[in-house]
């Protein structure tokens, strides 16, 4: 959390379709309201539809596509895959925001 955002970095379900990732991201936006926070941010890349999906069914709003993000990541790590989630080549950072109102 930084000057009125907060930032998830990192959100992982052991057991997906259970509830857990509903009710890991509600005790983060729990947490960001304690600290004030105004927004909340976070990137995932295009081929994660799940996430896509998972996040704009909770409010989340996309703000930036960074086109071939991921390809210019891959220059410096070599090691991220090519290809992601369904097959779907990675390239491409996608920002989503969800404004925490009162
Ligand atoms: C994205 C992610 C966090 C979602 O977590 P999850 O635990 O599957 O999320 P939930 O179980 O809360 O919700 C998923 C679906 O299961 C459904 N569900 C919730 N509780 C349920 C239950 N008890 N029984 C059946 N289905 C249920 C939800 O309704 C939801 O569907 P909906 O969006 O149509 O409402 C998870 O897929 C994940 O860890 N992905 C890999 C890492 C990643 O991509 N992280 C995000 C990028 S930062």
């Amino acid at each position: 959390m930084r000057e009125g955002e907060c930032e998830i970095m990192s959100l992982n379900s052991l057991a997906e379709g259970k509830g857990i990732g509903t009710a890991l991201l509600s005790e983060v936006e729990k947490a960001a309201r304690e600290q004030d926070c105004r927004l909340l941010k976070l990137v995932t890349t295009n081929d994660n539809t799940h996430a896509l999906r998972f996040y704009q069914r909770r409010g989340f709003v996309l703000s930036k596509i960074s086109i071939g993000a991921v390809e210019e990541a891959r220059k410096l790590k070599p090691e991220i895959p090519l290809i992601g989630s369904d097959g779907i080549p990675i390239r491409d950072e996608i920002e989503l925001v969800k404004v925490l109102g009162d």
